[in-house]
């Protein structure tokens, strides 16, 4: 099961747990009709302002920990031991091995991470060099030498960047989006010009590309959830009610009132989320799929290589589509499964380079479906303070 499964029933995702239990929760976030975990939310209230006379490592720590990344994990650690500068790290710990077994999804994040730190630098008037692993890259993994050192620099001269305004606003919206409402190839052209580097961005709107690949990307989501391993990693992840949010903000979110209830009385059972042969896996299968065949269009990015830069500046890229859409009122949503690189899923991984022209040499680094949907809640993160390392 994949993070966009268990936010997104329109429906109502708790008939899957409770076996034929039904409960309408209407087309929000689940947190609509219950509970909101306030304190898991505080930090896109807490932001910084820009004009606050503190640390400016601290403004924008606070606003590049809202970044998007894989099943929330929040790999980000920082040391802010040495002035007017900021040291990023991968919290090894936070990483994914099943579905993303070389680390390219998580170093993703981590570029999404330091692209809002970039713009958020910007904002307050300071010049940023970046330097990107500077004592080596990793392969075939990460390891805990450093991802980025951020230098900073006041700097009157610098633009700052307009898609800075929607930092706060920018969601990952893994509900169904409105099927009668079509996306405009101008304003997929608009989102994926944003892109900035050594990028390619590109996207999806004909009808009949639209129909291939949302039977693909169930495929590939059904291939995660019938493969043990890889299902059991987000059901692990999985946060049941607003305590479990609370006390763990990050993972996958559910949130609600029912939930919290089966779960108090023992009857949500992780085991049967493992176990395809139990009812609430099969009532779950069509809830969970329901979004994927609501896309109305998909953007993607992809790299000439695949180097960890590579990936550094693919999720920099993403975060910056995912901002302009934001801007332009459009959701958008992820979907990772056909890209992941595990034996399982190569047919739909094969499939999906074949249907978007993706080259020996190049890798598709995100994939993202498009359309128009109501707003979810911001997702739960850690506050930016619990991400300074303590030496
Ligand atoms: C590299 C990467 C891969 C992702 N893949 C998926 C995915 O396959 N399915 C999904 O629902 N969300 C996916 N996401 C979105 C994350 O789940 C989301 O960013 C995270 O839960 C935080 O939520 P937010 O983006 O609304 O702040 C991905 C994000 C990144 C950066």
């Amino acid at each position: 099961m994949t993070d966009q499964n268990v936010k997104s029933g329109r429906r109502n995702f708790l008939k899957v747990l409770g076996g034929g239990v039904i409960l309408a929760a209407g087309a929000g976030s689940l947190f609509a009709f219950t509970r909101t975990p306030t304190k898991a939310i505080e930090p896109w209230k807490l932001a910084l302002g820009t004009k606050v006379d503190i640390d400016p490592r601290r403004i924008i720590l606070s606003h590049a920990i809202l970044a998007p990344n894989p099943h929330n994990r929040q790999p980000w650690v920082v040391d802010l031991e040495t002035e007017d500068e900021i040291t990023l790290y991968c919290d090894l710990g936070k990483r994914l091995p099943h579905t993303d077994p070389y680390d390219r999804q998580i170093t993703i994040g981590l570029g999404c991470f330091l692209e809002l730190a970039v713009m958020t630098a910007k904002e307050i008037g300071m010049n940023v060099e970046l330097i990107l692993f500077p004592e080596g890259e990793n392969f075939p993994r990460l390891d805990q030498r450093p991802v980025a050192r951020i230098k900073l620099k006041k700097d009157a001269s610098i633009k700052p960047d307009p898609l800075f305004a929607q930092i706060l606003e920018r969601r990952s919206n893994k509900q169904a989006f409105d099927i009668s409402r079509e996306v405009q190839e101008m304003d997929a052209l608009n989102i994926t010009s944003v892109v900035k580097h050594d990028l390619v961005a590109g996207s999806l709107m004909r009808p009949e590309q639209i129909e291939a690949m949302r039977k693909l990307t169930k495929e590939a989501l059904l291939v995660e959830m019938h493969t043990y391993r890889t299902n059991k990693e987000s059901i692990d992840l999985m946060r049941m009610g607003k305590a479990e949010i609370e006390a763990s903000p990050d993972g996958i979110d559910m949130g609600g009132v029912f939930l919290e209830t089966l779960g108090l009385l023992g009857q949500l059972e992780r085991e049967d989320l493992l176990n395809p042969e139990s009812a609430a896996f099969k009532n779950g299968i069509p809830i969970i799929l329901e979004p994927l065949e609501t896309a109305m269009g998909y953007v993607f990015v992809k790299t000439e290589g695949n180097k960890r830069k590579d990936q550094i500046e693919a999720g920099r890229g993403y975060v910056r589509m995912n901002l302009k859409a934001s801007a332009l009122g459009i959701a958008m949503h992820p979907l990772s499964q056909a890209l992941q690189e595990y034996e399982e899923v190569k047919p739909q991984f094969e499939g999906i380079r074949q249907k978007l022209a993706v080259r020996e040499e190049e890798t598709l680094q995100m994939f993202a479906r498009i359309g128009y949907g109501e707003k979810p809640n911001p997702s739960p993160r850690w506050n930016y303070e619990a991400k300074i390392r303590s030496t």
